[in-house]
């Protein structure tokens, strides 16, 4: 066994995805919140490859634009003559003088296991294999290359459905399309490929008949066929994303998470909750969400993008994006945390409040029918119900800015921009269109007057006009 031999990494990811019927390139779909290609980089992060080329054709600048940041090169396939063409591409444009194990992957193969793909490489250099491949078996393995082996199971060659006779297609072992190959041997049998088969392509599938007939060890590898099923259909995205859901629901139980109902958790790939933390019923958790832990998510809740501390209580019904909330807080029931919500320890946030660009500071308290953006509010200030920051002139936003221990009556405007000093009052019902100091008193005068026997006289009035 040779563990020392570098790696590199090819992943094929040029196809079109016709029946996906998109206008999008096919392995940009998303699953579980991230691109399907994004899902194969992922897993082979921990490998630590010397290189890893992406042979990109469809959309290529999309693609590649959203694969930065795993230090992969890219390789343009300009027409899709097939995997053993996509791959000689990849050897001209990114693996020129790599010595070592190529491992060629899928991009539309997102659920594929880092663990098998360790297995894959240490069976390959444990029997020093020139050729290894995964193998996948199920009673129905239509559309897929067929595994064709000796009377003693020793592996002959690939035979792919459209080029396999009657007897062929009833193998049930198929080939994923998983590979690891040595580069002495890659290099040199990409050149003998031909494309005198069904379908006038380059099969890759063709290098392990190569091996075959050269006398050369060949390893195969038995792999779930959950792990391998691609992506071809909406139908397929669909299925694997349940299939991911679940897996990653499981991922976080096993890591201290409850759910009250995993059924209906849909939580993304790339978010992380703490320990201890409670999911209630449908909660849908995205993006980079990271929810700390002690946590309770009561229900019907949607979080993008959200960084919320640990000890916090989302009440049912609360919506927050690209937001963050410090430990303690209690937010909801139905409430809008947006873009640039910035909320401090044990803030709370309630009913009906909506929050965007604006940070509240700890122990700063917004219960009841409140709009507050472009705001920076100090701690331990109390919003009363229906304030409105008003800071939107038709033309341009402008910023409010309160201090601590700060009093804001109910119904309020505040007029941006302004600035309400430390320890001040704002009476009920007042506009406030002027700075107020610190520990001031801000009012509108507004004579509160009565008519006595008013109402009976109105009545009768109103009764005649409607009568005619
Ligand atoms: C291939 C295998 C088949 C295997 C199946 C598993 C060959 C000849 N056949 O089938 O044995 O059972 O995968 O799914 O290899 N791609 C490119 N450039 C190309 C062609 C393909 O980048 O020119 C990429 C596709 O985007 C896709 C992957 O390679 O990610 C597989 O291509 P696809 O056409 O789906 O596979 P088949 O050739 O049908
Ligand atoms: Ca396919």
């Amino acid at each position: 066994m040779n563990a020392a031999r570098p790696l590199a990494i090819v992943i094929l990811a040029a196809g079109k995805g016709t029946r996906m019927k998109s206008s999008h390139a096919k392995v940009l779909h998303p699953l579980g919140g991230r691109a399907l290609v994004r899902h194969v980089l992922e897993t082979c992060r921990s490998l630590e490859a010397e290189r890893t080329v992406l042979v990109v054709g469809h959309q290529a600048e999309a693609v590649e634009n959203a694969c930065g940041g795993y230090g992969a090169s890219f390789a343009l396939q300009q027409e899709q003559n097939g995997t053993g063409h996509a791959v000689r591409i990849a050897r001209d444009a990114g693996l020129d003088g790599f010595e070592g194990d190529v491992m060629v992957l899928y991009g539309d193969v997102p659920l594929l296991a880092e663990h098998s793909l360790r297995r894959l490489i240490e069976h390959h250099r444990a029997e020093n294999a020139m050729v290894s491949l995964l193998t996948a078996e199920q009673d129905d393995a239509t559309g897929y290359g067929r595994i064709v082996r000796d009377d003693r199971g020793a592996l002959k060659r690939i035979v792919e459905e459209k080029d396999a006779s009657a007897e062929e297609r009833r193998i049930r072992e198929w080939n994923p399309g998983i590979y690891c190959v040595r580069s002495e041997f890659l290099f040199p049998a990409l050149d003998r490929l031909e494309s005198n088969n069904a379908q006038g392509e380059l099969y890759l599938t063709d290098i392990v008949g190569f091996a075959v007939s050269d006398g050369h060890p060949v390893a195969t590898e038995p792999v779930d066929v959950h792990e391998v099923a691609g992506i071809n259909s909406r139908a397929d995205l669909a299925a694997l994303e349940g299939t991911l859901r679940r897996m990653t629901v499981r991922r976080h139980m096993d890591r201290g998470v409850s759910f009250l109902d995993p059924d209906t958790a849909w939580i993304e790939a790339d978010v992380e909750i703490g320990p201890d933390t409670v999911i209630g019923p449908m909660v849908q958790l995205r993006g980079t969400t990271r929810l700390g832990r002690d946590c309770r998510v009561d229900g019907n809740a949607y979080l993008v993008d959200a960084d919320v501390a640990e000890d916090v209580h989302l009440r049912s019904h609360v919506v927050l994006s690209e937001c963050r909330v410090a430990r303690g807080a209690i937010i909801g029931p139905f409430s809008h945390l947006r873009p640039g919500a910035d909320l401090g320890q044990d803030v709370h946030v309630g009913n009906f409040v909506e929050v965007k660009k604006a940070t509240l500071g700890d122990g700063t308290k917004a219960n009841h029918l409140a709009y507050i953006g472009d705001a920076s509010i100090g701690t331990e200030t109390n919003i009363g119900a229906g304030t409105i920051t008003c800071n939107y002139d038709g033309f341009m936003k402008h910023r409010t800015t309160i201090g601590d221990r700060v009093q804001i009556g109910s119904d309020s405007q505040l007029v941006a921009p302004v600035t309400i000093g430390d320890d001040a009052y704002v009476a009920t019902g007042t506009t406030v269109r002027h700075d107020v100091e610190p520990g001031a008193l801000a009012f509108n005068p507004k004579p509160d007057q009565r008519r006595g026997g008013w109402v009976e006289p109105f009545r009768e009035r109103k009764r005649r006009e409607k009568d005619g």
